[in-house]
């Protein structure tokens, strides 16, 4: 039971997803990111040969991430990043350029800068935590 009056709610604020601009710096995001795994010698090898639906899924997973529209869980159920990863072996080589790439994409789509900081907390946080190879 809720026992906040309504009057005294504060209101929502804007989402990551609205401060950001909209669908369109995600599929911007996401696009700039997979081309530069396709060209990427620690990761493409992880991918697979067609790699045209990753940027579009990869999209709709972040803009329901930051608040936007749910459409990537209606679609593909809940999201289980680690699990989903299960089949490819994530070391520290692969966080770090998984990163390190979508820090730059991040640089060249993303101006405002809470976001900017908001994303690339979350990355490394989230990269780092789907690192399932022991390494010494
Ligand atoms: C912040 C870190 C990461 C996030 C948020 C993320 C997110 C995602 C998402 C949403 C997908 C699409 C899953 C789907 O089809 O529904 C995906 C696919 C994939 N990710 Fe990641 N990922 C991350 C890190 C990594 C890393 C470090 C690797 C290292 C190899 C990786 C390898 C892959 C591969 C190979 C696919 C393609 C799966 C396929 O199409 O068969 N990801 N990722």
């Amino acid at each position: 039971m809720n026992t906040i009056p309504l009057a005294a709610r504060p209101e929502p604020g804007p989402t990551i997803y609205e401060k950001a601009g909209g669908p369109e710096t995600f599929f911007k995001l996401a696009a700039h990111f997979y081309d530069a795994v396709a060209h990427d010698a620690v990761l493409r090898p992880h991918y697979p040969a067609d790699l045209s639906d990753n940027a579009w899924w990869l999209a709709l997973f972040l803009i329901q991430y930051c608040g936007g529209p749910d459409d990537y869980s209606r679609q593909k159920g809940h999201p289980r990043l680690r699990m989903r990863h299960a089949p490819f072996k994530i070391g520290v080589a692969e966080r770090d350029a998984w990163v390190n790439n979508m820090r730059r994409a991040v640089e060249a789509h993303v101006e405002n800068e809470e976001v900017k900081a908001y994303l690339l907390d979350y990355f490394e946080r989230t990269a780092t935590f789907l690192i399932n190879v022991k390494e010494d």
